[in-house]
């Protein structure tokens, strides 16, 4: 077998053998196959795709590449989320203490923020403390403790995704639903998970633009998982304006805050409640609620005090800091730069979820490159949503720096320029659309 016909093979269409595909991942990983080449097959595989079987075992193998979690010391069925990436999305520290409420332990393995997406590691390093650099072998303690553990990806859960990711992200290669799907099953079936509740996100500021590219995507994830005999559950939501009030990571994290306390910010109320009351259900921690009562009971618990004592409880157990009226200590905090103003009369029909993705990292909130260093302080805070009334010159955001950056004036007048840019007006109301569309399982 050479790498040449499986190119090849792919190249006119046909569908790779079990064996060609376990060839090339484990060239991938022992480094056998140069880049050169593989960076031709995922063409290959971008334009060709894969059947089910393929993607199937694509994942498989990508999942086989390094260790595999073994999270049999959780009492009862172990389950995951995952995010296809958004902006403003803070669900994570919502839903780990939420579904501790009902006794659902939760392992997360979680990324750091790259390009417009935020990553939830350095959403929860923005608290004084916490550490997210913890070995698995530390997890069953953290899990006796509090139900929770999160950390940073190791670098040893599915390397063959890790060099596969990177060659994509600089050979046009990231946007093909095989590719997409068998990169994030491979790390859930590597992270352990018997159940794995899945954030298919969809609008301006998400890999899936499109509901179609959405459902496609899902239904690619649900076959992997029942043929390689975990239970997947889809949840399409819509990321056509950012999620909730507030972008950048500690601005997020006071918003995460404000909701456990008791402020209830619609959007992200409703996609937490959801994807955790799934996460519930699939756990069969549901106490004989069906899917609808387990919602309802999702958002009492997630705004009524339950679950910010769990999330006090992940906090300490992790190393963090707590003040003395219970909420967390920051490494820094958000100071209002400058305020960002509606240019016309109207009801705003969109807040492109990209462009303040961009934006916020443009104020130093995220990273362009993985040496990037993260102003913690930086983001963005929102006064408005998609289908409030505004006047010209009413104000639409603030501009947060943190405490060392308050000076830097060019990057509040670049974001401030792109942000205007991401909102459009109407003198119709747009119609309301809800911020889950649909769930596939
Ligand atoms: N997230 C991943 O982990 N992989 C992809 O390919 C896209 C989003």
């Amino acid at each position: 077998m050479t790498m040449q016909e499986i190119i090849l093979k792919k190249r006119y269409g046909k569908a790779l053998s079990n064996e060609e595909i376990e060839f090339f991942i484990n060239g991938v990983v022992d480094k056998s196959i140069p880049d050169y080449q593989t960076s031709a097959l995922l063409m290959a595989i971008v334009l060709n795709g894969m059947n089910e079987e393929e993607m199937t075992t694509l994942t498989i193998k990508m999942a086989e590449s390094g260790e595999q979690n073994d999270l049999s010391y959780i009492d009862g069925i172990p389950v995951d989320k995952h995010s296809t990436g958004g902006v403003g999305d803070k669900c994570t520290p919502l839903i780990m203490p939420l579904v501790a409420t009902f006794g659902v332990s939760t392992v997360k393995l979680s990324g750091r923020g790259l390009g417009f997406t935020g990553g939830t590691v350095d959403k929860f390093e923005s608290i004084e403390g916490f550490n997210v650099a913890l070995p698995i072998s530390s997890f069953p303690e953290l899990i006796s403790n509090c139900n929770m553990a999160i950390s940073g990806q190791t670098p040893d859960l599915a390397p063959a995704d890790k060099v596969l990711y990177s060659l994509r992200d600089v050979t046009g290669t990231i946007d093909s639903i095989p590719l997409i799907a068998s990169s994030i099953m491979s790390k859930k079936l590597a992270g352990g998970a018997k159940g794995i509740v899945l954030d298919v996100t969809c609008g301006s500021g998400a890999f899936m633009k499109t509901i179609d590219e959405a459902k496609a995507l899902s239904e690619a994830m649900i076959k992997i998982g029942k043929l390689s005999g975990r239970e997947v559950v889809a949840v399409i939501t819509d990321m056509n304006q950012p999620l909730g009030r507030n972008v950048g990571n500690v601005s997020e994290m006071q918003e995460v805050f404000e909701i456990l306390s008791g402020n209830v910010i619609e959007d992200v109320v409703e996609v937490v409640s959801v994807l955790s009351a799934n996460m519930v259900m699939l756990a069969g921690k549901n106490d004989g609620m069906n899917m609808e009562e387990l919602i309802n009971e999702c958002k009492l618990r997630l705004t009524d005090g339950r679950a910010l004592e769990k999330y006090k409880d992940l906090i300490l157990s992790q190393g963090g800091s707590l003040n003395s009226n219970g909420s967390p200590v920051y490494v820094d905090y958000p100071n209002d730069c400058m305020r960002v103003n509606a240019t016309e009369d109207g009801y705003i029909t969109e807040i492109k979820a990209d462009i303040i993705g961009k934006a916020s990292v443009k104020l130093g909130a995220g990273r362009q490159v993985k040496t990037d260093i993260i102003d913690y302080g930086a983001g963005i805070g929102f006064f408005v949503k998609v289908g409030d009334y505004v006047k010209r010159g009413d104000c639409l955001c603030a501009l947060y720096l943190g405490n060392e950056h308050i000076n830097e004036d060019d990057k509040l007048f670049d974001a401030a320029e792109m942000i205007t840019d991401a909102f459009s007006y109407s003198s119709e109301k747009p119609e309301d659309k809800p911020v889950v569309i649909e769930v596939l399982k």
